[in-house]
């Protein structure tokens, strides 16, 4: 039977699934996660199965899903991910799939990633420097997170992207030599403006806007605008001159990218949700666990797409906070 495509009132086709795995993480950033003491970790049997996970990602395939990323929390964190991956990487149909991890675990598994067939990693770097990466993420885990990316690269993954969330005062003074990293290796290095969501002891005094962010790495020499193509994501590319890798700039706040976001997002409790900053999801774990036909989750995934928002509601002067923490969302 041929299903309709995921196309929303708006006219967005929804090709791409966001993954959560898991809500559990080995790193506290300061801008994801709350205080220890306040985080509402879901239970094992809270979370789906990756059986389950599984059958959902078939069927939004058979809808028109051809892109997967894997996120967390951390993904890596989880037990048996890499067979999980092996199996993702089985789904004919998919024609990218890619992951999302703080670097933690790098090092010692990338064989492994390597072998489920993943080419394409997005590597949270907020900082070069050991202190401060203790600081913002309380783990003394920087070199190990180095040493992960270099082999990463030695390996041959490609692309490997970077998140950078800039935040004043905390690693505004690194922008550049993060911006830098693209000269010396063929990375892309993005740049985020810190988003205010389910999150309570950040200062908004913290965030760079993308004007800003650029004002900081242009000293380092003529950037390009690079023309985006349509798979791509949020950022918008450009490169310096003569350098390898790339420049990105991914800006929730001062710009929405709403317009041409062709997301949908699976979360680990089983919930998909049509915008990461708006709170309203579809339960998918329930149906399945009552037994529930494919007919019946296609119906979920098409009721999810009709409730795509338009646009989301947190911007810079008046942030709509989402209270759902980032870690159990997927980033
Ligand atoms: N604002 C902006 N980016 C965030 N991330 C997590 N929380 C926030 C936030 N509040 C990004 C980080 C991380 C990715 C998974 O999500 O860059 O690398
Ligand atoms: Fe940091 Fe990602 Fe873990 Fe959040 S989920 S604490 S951003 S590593």
């Amino acid at each position: 039977m041929k299903h309709p495509q995921l196309i929303d009132p708006f006219n967005r086709n929804l090709t791409y699934l966001r993954v959560s795995i898991t809500d559990r993480c080995n790193l506290r950033c300061m801008y994801c996660a709350p205080p220890r003491a306040m985080i509402p970790r879901l239970t094992h049997a809270q979370v789906l199965r990756y059986e389950e996970i599984l059958r959902i990602i078939r069927i939004g395939v058979q809808l028109g899903i051809t892109k997967i990323r894997v996120t967390g929390g951390e993904p890596l964190v989880r037990k048996g991910v890499y067979g999980f991956l092996a199996e993702l990487g089985k789904i004919a149909g998919l024609t990218d799939i890619s992951l999302t991890t703080n670097g933690v675990l790098l090092r010692d598994h990338l064989a492994e990633i390597r072998d489920a067939g993943i080419k394409r990693l997005n590597i949270s770097l907020d900082t070069l420097d050991p202190e401060r990466f203790k600081r913002i993420t309380g783990y003394d885990y920087f070199s190990r997170v180095w040493e992960g990316i270099e082999a990463a690269h030695d390996m041959g993954f490609s692309p490997i992207k970077f998140n950078t969330v800039a935040m004043r005062g905390v690693n505004d003074d690194e922008l550049m030599s993060i911006a830098r990293l693209s000269f010396t290796y063929p990375f892309h290095m993005r740049f985020i403006e810190y988003m205010p969501i389910g999150n309570h002891h950040l200062d908004k005094k913290v965030q760079l806007l993308a004007p800003e962010i650029l004002a900081r790495i242009q000293p380092l020499g003529d950037l390009v605008r690079i023309e985006r193509t349509r798979n791509d994501g949020p950022a918008e590319r450009y490169r310096f001159k003569g350098a390898r890798g790339e420049i990105g700039i991914i800006q929730p706040l001062s710009n929405h990218f709403c317009h041409r976001c062709n997301r949908l997002r699976l979360t680990a409790a089983g919930q998909l949700r049509p915008c990461l900053l708006s709170d309203r999801q579809e339960d998918l774990k329930g149906p399945i666990r009552k037994g529930c036909l494919d007919e019946e989750l296609v119906r979920i995934f098409l009721q999810a797409v009709r409730f795509k928002p338009m646009e989301h509601r947190v911007d810079a002067a008046q942030p709509e906070e989402v209270h759902d923490v980032m870690s159990t969302i997927g980033g």
